[in-house]
């Protein structure tokens, strides 16, 4: 099954998608993901979208297809995928038609005023990529990783002004894919404001 998980920053899309990617044994694509691994590793690629990441604006599509389009390549993705953070405009969906047809798209729903403090007080592990929240889900032992100890991260474009970038750029590019789904009728709503358990049931209800 070919999935893909739509939604504005900070709904929980990544949290969940590593949860069902788990369940479903299929593998986890984050665009969002490879992008900062290629930024870490300081690859052309990676020196060339840092400063669209930071700021909170979209990579140049031609970039994160072509990255896309290599991962796809692999053949774990053959028996399906969880896409998440693509597509992040029409174009992006209109490209993605041609070589990877999506059987589902589930939209996080989740107003504004909850994503703010969900983004800003997020912290990630830069080595196993684990997601906590300092008020939802605090690490055990503050700062470091439960599971391998390394310390964590505050996303660069998780401070309040890249924030702010991030959510005006939802609204005026991606918001619009949601309607482009709708019409195929392939998109479902999932309330993404309940606990993280909650939210789970609600997506084994939508690909039900
Ligand atoms: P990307 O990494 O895709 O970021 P995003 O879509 O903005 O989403 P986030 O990762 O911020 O949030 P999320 O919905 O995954 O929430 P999470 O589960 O972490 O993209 C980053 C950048 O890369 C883009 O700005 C762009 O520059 C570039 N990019 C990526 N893809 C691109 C593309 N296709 N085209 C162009 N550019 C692209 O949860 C958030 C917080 O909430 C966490 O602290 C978590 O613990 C907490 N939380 C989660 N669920 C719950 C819950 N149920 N209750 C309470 N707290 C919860």
């Amino acid at each position: 099954m070919m999935i893909a998980f739509l939604g504005p920053p900070g709904a929980g899309k990544g949290t969940q998608a590593k949860l069902l990617a788990s369940e479903l044994h299929v593998p986890h694509l984050s665009t969002g993901d490879m992008l900062r691994a290629a930024v870490k590793a300081r690859t052309p690629l990676g020196v060339e979208v840092e400063g669209f990441m930071t700021a909170g604006k979209l990579v140049p599509d031609r970039l994160v297809l072509g990255l896309l389009r290599e991962r796809l390549r692999a053949p774990d993705t053959a028996g399906g995928c969880l896409l998440d953070g693509y597509p992040r405009n029409v174009a992006q969906a209109e490209a993605l038609r041609e070589f990877l047809p999506l059987d589902r798209v589930l939209y996080f729903d989740l107003p504004e005023q909850e994503l703010l403090p969900r983004l800003t007080e997020r912290r990630s592990c830069p080595t196993c990529g684990t997601i906590y929240n300092l008020r939802s889900h605090p690490p055990k032992h503050a700062g470091h990783c439960d599971r391998d100890g390394a310390e964590l991260i505050h996303r660069p474009d998780d401070r309040l002004e890249a924030v702010r970038t991030r959510l005006q750029v939802y609204q005026g590019e991606t918001a619009p894919v949601l309607e482009y789904y709708r019409a195929k009728g392939l998109l479902r709503t999932i309330p993404a404001g309940g606990s993280v358990e909650e939210v789970r049931a609600a997506i084994r209800r939508a690909l039900a």
